[in-house]
């Protein structure tokens, strides 16, 4: 241990002291770590290619310390600073790590720790290590998680040895092992118009249950943003609310994004490359998630939990070529991520494949069709190659979930038992907080056992045992006011 060192292991067994005066101090060790399995957060694992340290350009100083034998000191007990303003989040969770976000308004020096958790216990201090913010005060930190399927918090700490401040606690589990087989309850809401009541991301961040949440695009409505400072504007605006802060501390997210991220149904081909550059450094900076080392501005990734779920997490609008809408080379995703998305869909091995979809790929009734353009099936020669493949593919637990049309749905993809899809169900979810869409009671049995306009955030329950998926749409004051259980 050199001098630095020193003084940093100082710095922190300082904080500790503090951080821990009056606190139970459980001396308590993770001890089984058994994480080695599953860190699929990639591509399929086949060419991940993820950083392993900072997650975005901000910066882990040192490599923290070691999981498992620290006293858990008790966070609670500092004082939240208001420093923190857009609140703290979490994303890309792996089975052994995740990537832990804020950004910070202040100026001291900065640590993140990680404790995990046995039930309302700080059992343990996982991890600790000093960040540096990068420009705007964004932090994206890559951590290990020690326990794969536990349950963690974590929080920024302020300052050196006299810290008493700390952003909110944020709560997330780790991804399960490779081998786990166990149910899951995830979370998911689309579309949130600035501006607007948050009442239900309000009402999903008072849960403590989720294992996981979808962001499914339209998280913040940018129209009309053209530089950076102007995407950081429009993403302030939400994540400053108590909705966003709550649900976003909650849970970790995984994100993909829709067209109001960049502008109302945006064009990739002739967006000017500035704007598109600053909307993109916009997402990747408010969102907890990793950038792909070979890849860096690519959202499209998937995430596996054990032998329960594979997500995968889609970019439709950045890829799209609308010029090729109805040809017979119709892009709506890239030829490689159709390739990445049909392979990993027949060769996973997980009970339940979910894919988040911006916009929905089920044949929509006719009263829908004046958007057509815009989704997939503007690019029915995609689109129905894509669907022909998993249909004779024939994957099972295969679900699409998607938010985009303000208005909430269960249906089978194809129209009827003779069309494309039929066997493929898809659900819409959200708005979270928009002005419902009306032409959902035009999609109706048999293709659609139930839609609604109202607002809502959306759980789904993934059983294993017995290939059911139980999806219940939920409303701000926490009442689920539909449910559905389908076997797909
Ligand atoms: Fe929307």
């Amino acid at each position: 241990m050199d001098r630095d060192d020193e003084r940093r292991a100082l710095t922190r067994r300082e904080l500790l002291r503090l951080a821990g005066a009056g606190a139970t101090t459980a001396l308590l060790g993770c001890g089984d770590d058994d994480t080695s399995a599953d860190a699929s957060l990639g591509d399929g694992g086949e060419d991940a290619g993820l950083s392993g340290g900072g997650a975005n350009d901000a910066s882990t100083d040192d490599a923290g310390t070691d999981a498992g034998e620290r006293p858990a000191g008790d966070p609670e007990s500092l004082v939240e600073s208001d420093a923190f303003g857009l609140g703290v989040a979490s994303g890309d969770v792996r089975a052994d790590g995740a990537v832990l976000w804020t950004r910070y308004d202040g100026s001291d020096a900065l640590h993140v720790r990680v404790w995990r958790m046995e039930g309302e216990t700080y059992a343990a201090l996982v991890h600790e290590a000093d960040v540096t913010p990068a420009d705007g005060g964004f932090v994206h930190v890559d951590v290990p998680l020690p326990q794969a399927g536990a349950r963690y918090r974590y929080a920024f700490v302020e300052g050196e040895g006299d810290a008493t401040q700390r952003s909110p606690i944020g709560r997330l589990r780790a991804a399960f092992e490779a081998t786990t087989l166990a149910p899951l309850v995830i979370g998911a809401v689309s579309c949130t118009r600035n501006g607007r009541s948050f009442g239900t991301l309000e009402r999903a961040g008072m849960r403590d249950d989720f294992d996981t949440f979808l962001l499914l695009g339209d998280t913040t409505y940018a129209d009309g943003a053209v530089s950076l400072a102007d995407y950081r504007g429009k993403w302030a605006e939400n994540l400053a609310t108590p909705g966003y802060r709550a649900l976003r501390a909650a849970t970790s997210v995984y994100a993909s994004w829709d067209d109001h991220e960049i502008d109302n149904n945006w064009d990739p081909e002739t967006i000017a490359p500035a704007q598109f550059r600053a909307a993109l450094d916009a997402f990747f900076e408010h969102t907890p998630a990793r950038r792909l080392s070979e890849s860096p501005d690519r959202i499209w990734r998937s995430a596996r939990w054990g032998q329960t779920l594979e997500l995968f997490v889609l970019d439709c609008r950045s890829e799209r070529r609308p010029s090729t809408r109805r040809t017979d080379d119709a892009t709506y995703v890239s030829a490689e991520q159709l390739a990445w998305l049909q392979r990993g869909l027949s060769e996973s091995t997980a009970v339940f494949k979910v894919v988040m979809n911006s916009v929905g790929i089920s044949d929509f009734p006719l009263l829908l069709d004046a958007g057509s353009n815009d989704r997939w099936e503007g690019y029915p020669a995609q689109r129905e190659a894509l669907l022909r493949f998993l249909d004779e593919a024939n994957v099972p637990g295969l679900l699409w979930i998607a938010g985009d049309f303000h208005f909430a749905c269960l249906g089978h993809v194809g129209r009827d038992e003779a069309a494309l899809g039929w066997n493929q169900w898809e659900v819409l979810v959200g708005p979270g907080a928009q002005v419902g869409n009306p032409l959902s009671s035009s999609c109706r049995p048999p293709q659609f056992p139930f839609a609604t306009r109202e607002n809502n955030y959306t759980d789904l329950a993934f059983d294993p045992a017995s290939g059911e998926v139980t999806i219940r749409w939920i409303d701000a004051d926490g009442a689920a006011f539909a449910t559905q259980t389908i076997r797909p």
